[in-house]
């Protein structure tokens, strides 16, 4: 049997669309149920839920033979997995946004950053040469500058809403990032032909979907 890790929210649904088309598909019952791990129709694959954080833990460590999620998560975490391929899914950018953009370069003395992606933002802030104090949060990260917690972000923005709706504007696109598809690296020697043939169905749905 190949575990296939996904993650829990935006990019869940997408995830699973996907997979059907690959043909891996969870029956309705299984669709509407609250497990957190559940097996597809065939009995081949077991896909388990979790937090996107947590996708490349549970494949770097074998638990899951294959998972999907962002980039953005993946740059995070720089765990040892392999591939990864772009899923073309959950489209979105990683930016800066301040309520006054110019706070970047008129700021004085350090820069206090709110972000969920610590890495990221100090390596980025870092190669600029711009002195900065990283406020990790675990979510809700827009609320930061206008409570006074920080002077500027560093999240993820996929429509725009949240930033607009609570008072904030784009300082710079970071990077951008989809969903993509990551492997263990022991599962990708040990269960080559399974696997194999799940990333061939997989890669088949995502150049047709390019294609359209
Ligand atoms: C993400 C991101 C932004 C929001 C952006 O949050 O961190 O808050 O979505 O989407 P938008 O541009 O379409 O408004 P997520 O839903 O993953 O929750 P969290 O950050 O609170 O964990």
């Amino acid at each position: 049997m190949i575990t296939i890790a996904i993650s829990k929210g935006r990019m869940q649904d997408d995830a699973i669309a996907l997979l059907a088309e690959a043909g891996v598909r969870l029956s309705a019952a299984a669709l509407a149920s609250r497990k957190l791990a559940l097996e597809d129709e065939s009995g081949n694959y077991r896909f388990i839920f979790v937090k996107p954080a947590d996708v490349p833990v549970y494949v770097e460590h074998g638990i899951a033979d294959c998972g999907i999620v962002g980039r953005d998560v993946l740059l995070e975490s720089e765990a040892d997995v392999l591939l990864p391929l772009d899923l073309g899914i959950a489209r979105c950018s990683m930016v800066v946004a301040a309520i006054d953009p110019k706070v970047i370069t008129r700021a004085f003395g350090m820069l206090r950053i709110a972000t969920k992606y610590s890495r990221i933002a100090g390596s980025h802030f870092g190669t600029r040469g711009i002195p900065v104090e990283i406020i990790s949060l675990s979510g809700s990260v827009e609320l930061a500058p206008a409570l006074g917690l920080a002077d500027a972000i560093v999240d993820l923005v996929e429509t725009g809403r949240t930033l607009q709706e609570n008072g904030l504007k784009v300082v710079e696109i970071i990077t951008e990032s989809t969903g993509r598809l990551v492997v263990n690296r022991a599962s990708y020697q040990l269960k080559a032909g399974e696997i194999g043939r799940l990333t061939d169905a997989i890669e088949q749905v995502v150049q047709g979907a390019s294609a359209k």
